[in-house]
Parts: structure tokens; C-alpha cells; sequence
């Protein structure tokens, strides 16, 4: 299954897709990463992988609609499967949506529907919760509010902070993420409308990975 990444930072979630790849554990292939940021290091390993690359920049006082329909075309031109917004900082717009409609996924780190936009882990930590998580969901027009597709949850520990917590619920997306989009390319997981689980795995109790996705590796 094709899918192109998009991301603006570190593209920690964009490795912990291709390694799985590379061990089998993951049936997508990175056709192309996307970057509204020059300088991010997800375009690095991209670049370092022979994974081709695209660079939209947008500037204050630029047009939304304009640049919008610009990433759609781009990211068109790799006939993606699905689209993957991988630390992506900028709400994908109408044009995009309506090319990729429902084929759009995104990690958050936070079980959504608490805590959605910039800054999840800080509102967990702030609102003294004792779990939080990743959550992976198709993208509407709002701001994380499409159809969950699977969580794994992730305690929060005393003495935590922001970046703490995010350490620790990074670990489980660069779990979660590859897992969703294998199940994914094997049909297992349709991504709806609605999101339909084909084949469910066995009940897992350990609330560690959504029940669609079965026994997490070792
Ligand atoms: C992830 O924590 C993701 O949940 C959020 O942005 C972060 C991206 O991290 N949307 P990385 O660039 O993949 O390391």
C-alpha cells in the first residue's frame, strides 16, 4: 500500500514507519514524504532512504485555499493509498479533503476525544489525568475530530511533565501508527465510512493496543 507522509518535525513516527517496513511488521510503502518546513529532519531521513521528497513552505500572508490545493496536487502526483499526517503542523484544507476523502489519517498524542490540538500532553498533565495515549483517526474538516481508528494508552506518571509524557506516548505511536496502517493495507481495517474492523484479534486486556490490532510485538 502507497502512502505518502506528511510531516513538519523530527519524523520520529515517519522511521518507526519504515522500520517496520523493513521488518515486515508494516505493508506500506513510503512513496514520498511531504514537508511544509524546509528544515525538517523528516525530510533528512527521507532523502537519506532515497524516499522522494516535497517542500511547500508556507508563509504568513500566503494563500490558504491556494496552498491547499497546491499540497493536493502534489501529493497526488504519487497516488498515494492513503495519506499520513506524521507531526504534520498545518490543517489540511478542503482541497485535500476532498481529493483524499477519508483517506486521510493522523497521529495524536492524546486519547482523543480529550486533549485535541497542539499541545496534548501538557492538557494531560495539566488536567492530572492518570492515563493518557496516542490515538490514530481519519481526518475531517475539524481539528482531531474524525473517526478514531485505535488508541493504546499510556500511563502518566508522577513527577511527569509535557515532554516526559510525550516521550513516553511516542513510543507507543511509533508502535500504533505502523501497526493502523497494516491492518490498513491488509483489509483488516477499513477506513470506512465508518471505520469498520474486519477481523477482529483476539480480545487484548493489557489496553495497550486497540483490540483491532491484535498482539503488539516484543
Ligand atoms: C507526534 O507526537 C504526533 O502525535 C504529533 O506530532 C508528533 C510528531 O512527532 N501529531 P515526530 O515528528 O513523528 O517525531
Amino acid at each position: 500500500m502507497d502512502v505518502v507522509v506528511l510531516a513538519s518535525g523530527r519524523g520520529s513516527n515517519l522511521g518507526a514507519i519504515l522500520r517496520a517496513a523493513d521488518d515486515g511488521r508494516c505493508a506500506a510503502r513510503v512513496a514520498a514524504v511531504v514537508s511544509d518546513k524546509p528544515d525538517a529532519l523528516a525530510l533528512e531521513l527521507a532523502r537519506s532512504r532515497g524516499i522522494q521528497t516535497a517542500v511547500l513552505p508556507f508563509t504568513k500572508g500566503d494563500d490558504r485555499a491556494a496552498w491547499d490545493a497546491r499540497l493536493a496536487d502534489t501529493v497526488a502526483s504519487f497516488a498515494p493509498r492513503v495519506v499520513v499526517l506524521a507531526g504534520f503542523m498545518r490543517i489540511v484544507g478542503p482541497a485535500m479533503l476532498a481529493r483524499f476523502p477519508g483517506r486521510i489519517v493522523n497521529v495524536h498524542p492524546a486519547l482523543l476525544p480529550c486533549f485535541p490540538g497542539t499541545d496534548g500532553p501538557a492538557q494531560a498533565v495539566r488536567a492530572r489525568v492518570r492515563v493518557s495515549g496516542c490515538t490514530v483517526h481519519v481526518v475531517d474538516a475539524g481539528v482531531d475530530t474524525g473517526p478514531i481508528l485505535t488508541q493504546a494508552a499510556v500511563p502518566v506518571l508522577d513527577g511527569d511533565d509535557a515532554d516526559r509524557l510525550h516521550a513516553r506516548i511516542q513510543k507507543a505511536e511509533h508502535r500504533l501508527l505502523p501497526a493502523t496502517l497494516d491492518a490498513i493495507a491488509r483489509g483488516t481495517l477499513e477506513l470506512g465510512p465508518p471505520p469498520r474492523v474486519v477481523s477482529p484479534a483476539e480480545s487484548d486486556d493489557r489496553m495497550l493496543v486497540s483490540p483491532a490490532l491484535g498482539e503488539p510485538p516484543t
